[in-house]
């Protein structure tokens, strides 16, 4: 095995130390090879940093200006795609600050003055998940579109609804699509109150107990675009409430997308049939030609699991944790970052899929609600009218089933003699009554499947949507705040 040398880079904390890390100690420290992620964020935070430094004087205006070039230049080389962190920085901060130091000189070791990597890397983090929240949930806004757009074509369109998998009662095909945007809608509404949680500044905390030096932490949580700063410098640092909310928000999402997906999976069974698959989203089988397979929606249910996963992994990582920051944190970011790729890459090619990925069968569905027993109910509220007890009706209709069903027909082939025979409370109307449209229509309770409600719930959506529409500027790019604005608060 290697014997530990001398580093050729000096690591941030160096000069408590005589001898070398490790090499492979040292590798096993490092989080560079994924915290590279947070880059143009700690760019970011380091600009306005820096802008306070200079603004309260604890730097002068020409060390400041000197930093803030530096920066401005690092900002340029990762937009252009050429910044090459130093293979030995420990981590994504170190390697900003070498890089710094490269461009500007001992300046710009200036720049961690009254902060420590604790509250940099905090700061980082929520500056990130910002950002990724307004993009997640501006893809949960496109999908909800394309569900509206759909249900907007299907109000009068029937099929049968389930309980337990068993036919229970049919429903226009809008109500169930609806049913899905309902979901999504309140996924957008918890990710803006998880947004909320985040967007909090911890810069300032310092390692654990704040700083010695005039800083004046509004000023960053202002240039930062942060809606307020953390109270208590402990808790800024080793808190990571808000990457749990957000994994929790997430998997709700995922939860939603895979019930979604099971059902088209099953839709798209021959045994169902109420949804074809067409080549845009479909793929093939190595072995029987005759297959087309719902890949795309076996994937979103499968990666359900890796973003639960996370959540539980982060919550064992919190457990048991004593103040302050401890490295077990570092733990983090690999499932954060894995749930944000996996939660945008399932919301796209959910979209598309709903876009252009299947055909519903309308009438396929419409066959299945006319050949079954799903209007049993509208018989048994069809005496209740007449003033019979619910229970009672109930227990008849039941009997009038089981009749059927050993004759083999259905509910529409009895003759009024044999309703009749069954309870004298039944007329011709019963037919009318017994009709699946007619079932589905007169469901008109507040948030019933009746198209009336449904074409009223519809509308409701829209409008909401609407209102929620994304603004069309990001509202801070990463690496904006610092430049431009002036040094004085
Ligand atoms: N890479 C570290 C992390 O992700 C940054 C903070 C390091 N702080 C420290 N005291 N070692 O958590």
């Amino acid at each position: 095995m290697a014997k530990p040398t001398a580093p050729s880079t000096p690591r941030p904390w160096s000069g408590r130390f005589a001898g070398a890390l490790h090499p492979r100690i040292a590798r096993f420290n490092a989080s560079i090879g994924f915290d590279i992620r947070l880059l143009p964020y700690d760019v970011a935070g380091s600009l306005a940093h820096v802008q306070m430094l200079g603004a309260c004087g604890i730097l002068s205006r020409e060390e400041a200006e000197q930093i803030r070039q530096g920066l401005e230049q690092i900002e340029k080389e990762v937009a252009e795609g050429i910044f090459q962190p130093d293979p030995e920085a420990e981590d994504v901060h170190y390697a900003v600050e070498r890089r710094l130091v490269a461009l500007v000189g001992e300046v710009g070791k200036k720049l961690h003055t009254g902060r420590s990597r604790n509250d940099q890397v905090a700061t980082d983090l929520r500056l990130y998940l910002r950002d990724e929240i307004d993009t997640i949930r501006q893809a949960l806004w496109e999908l909800r579109g394309v569900l509206l757009d759909l249900a907007s074509q299907h109000v009068e369109t029937i099929l049968p609804g389930y309980t337990h998998l068993q036919r229970a009662q049919p429903i226009s095909l809008a109500h169930h699509l609806l049913a899905y945007e309902e979901m999504l809608w309140r996924d957008w509404q918890r990710l803006g109150r998880v947004r909320e949680e985040v967007n909090v500044c911890p810069l300032g905390s310092g390692a654990l107990a704040g700083t010695s030096l005039p800083i004046d932490r509004q000023l960053v949580a202002h240039l930062l675009g942060f809606e307020r700063i953390s109270a208590n410098s402990l808790d800024a640092v080793s808190d990571r409430d808000y990457l749990v909310e957000f994994h929790a928000a997430a998997s709700l999402i995922l939860v939603h997308l895979s019930r979604l997906s099971e059902e088209l999976i099953l839709w798209a069974t021959q045994e169902f049939g109420f949804v074809a698959l067409t080549d845009a989203c479909a793929t093939g089988s190595s072995l029987m030609p005759q297959k087309k397979n719902p890949d795309v929606l076996e994937l979103v249910r499968g990666k359900t699991g890796r973003v639960f996963g996370h959540l539980q992994a982060l919550l064992v990582t919190l457990k048991g944790l004593p103040l302050a920051y401890n490295k077990d944190l570092q733990e983090d970011k690999e499932g954060l970052f894995d749930t944000v790729d996996t939660v945008k890459a399932c919301l796209e090619a959910m979209t598309i899929l709903l876009r252009e990925g299947i055909q519903f069968q309308t009438q396929r569905m419409e066959a299945a609600v006319q050949e079954d027993f799903s209007n049993a109910t509208d018989v048994a509220d069809y005496l209740v009218r007449k003033g019979i007890p619910f229970r009672a009706a109930h227990d008849l209709v039941g009997q009038i089933v089981r009749t059927c069903v050993a004759e083999g027909i259905l509910l529409k082939d009895l003759p009024l003699e044999r309703w009749k025979s069954f309870h004298r409370a039944f007329e011709e109307d019963i037919f009318a009554a017994i009709d699946p449209r007619q079932v589905v229509a007169a469901r008109l309770s507040a948030g019933g499947t009746g198209f009336a409600v449904v074409r009223e719930a519809l509308q409701r959506a829209q409008a909401r949507y609407q209102q929620t529409e994304p603004a069309e500027e990001p509202p801070l790019p990463p690496s904006s705040p610092g430049s431009g604005l002036p040094l004085e608060s």
